[in-house]
């Protein structure tokens, strides 16, 4: 079994693997690098998803080429990590919340790798978006190094990459909405489509706008990951350590309609 990492904003590199190296991977939407490695034998896949120096605003992220090449190479189970702001005065900067449930603001991202014709038509069902089971071990994991999280959250993305107005803010919050970032749509979608087992451990960098008592700012965000990114890693080692090959969840049959990927990818 491979388990891919997504490292999201401030998380650009996975320490402690073993015999690392790169793989590029080709898909129908363009070419991935790939940190390829092992911990403690667990087989591991990395990607920075806005590239290694921060280069890719999250409205640019090829979604559709990371999640296809995680799946290509032969991934199962995907734990992203991401950097989001709080609307809850309870959900403080520093803390982690394992979300499970997503509010889409995105405007202008390929969602799909079904666009018609040959690939089909595919409405893939997001119940439950983030893989219960995935996140239980998650849970467990963190449990085991004395990490305590918030087990739950609704994930509101944003197309950015434009902070959000305290008035979007307000609004967010009277949706149901927990933390806000710009990355996990399509993201998860995606990997649903691709019928892996997918989980996103969001870090709280800062308080939303208008919650915040200042403007907001990337070096803010950056300096909060800097400051979590060991505890981070100790989380993503715990999981690696102890996840199992087994899926007794609904991911892998999410696809089932049209054969998994089958003919995906192709242009419609
Ligand atoms: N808004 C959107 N994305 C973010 C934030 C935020 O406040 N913090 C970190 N990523």
């Amino acid at each position: 079994m491979i388990i891919g990492i997504i490292g999201g904003t401030g998380f650009y590199e996975t320490r402690l693997l073993d015999q690392e190296h790169e793989r590029n991977i080709s898909t129908p939407y363009g070419q991935v690098g790939l940190k390829m490695g092992s911990y403690k034998g667990r087989e591991v896949a990395f990607l920075a998803r806005h590239g290694a120096g921060h280069t890719v605003p999250p409205h640019l992220v090829n979604y559709r080429a990371n999640i296809w090449a995680l799946r290509e190479i032969g991934a199962t189970k995907v734990i992203a990590t991401a950097a989001v702001g709080s609307l809850q005065k309870d959900l403080k900067p520093g803390d982690v919340v394992l979300v499970d449930q997503f509010l889409d603001f995105t405007k202008s991202r390929p969602q799909t790798f079904f666009e018609g014709n040959e690939s089909g038509v595919l409405h893939v069902d997001v119940t439950e978006p983030y893989c219960p089971s995935l996140r239980r071990e998650i849970g467990q994991a963190a449990a085991r190094i004395q990490v305590s999280l918030h087990d739950g959250g609704t994930y509101v993305c944003t197309e950015g990459p434009r902070y959000e107005t305290p008035a979007e803010i307000r609004m967010f919050r009277s949706l149901g909405g927990d933390v806000v970032g710009m990355t996990s749509v399509p993201e998860v979608v995606l990997a649903r489509e691709a019928a892996l087992c997918y989980a996103t451990i969001a870090l709280v960098t800062n308080y939303a706008a208008g919650i915040a008592t200042r403007p907001l700012s990337h070096q803010e965000v950056l300096a909060a990951m800097d400051s979590a990114q060991g505890m981070l890693n100790q989380i993503v080692l715990s999981v690696l350590e102890d996840v199992s090959e087994s899926r007794p969840c609904g991911c892998p049959r999410a696809a089932l309609e049209l054969g998994s990927l089958g003919n995906a990818g192709q242009k419609s």
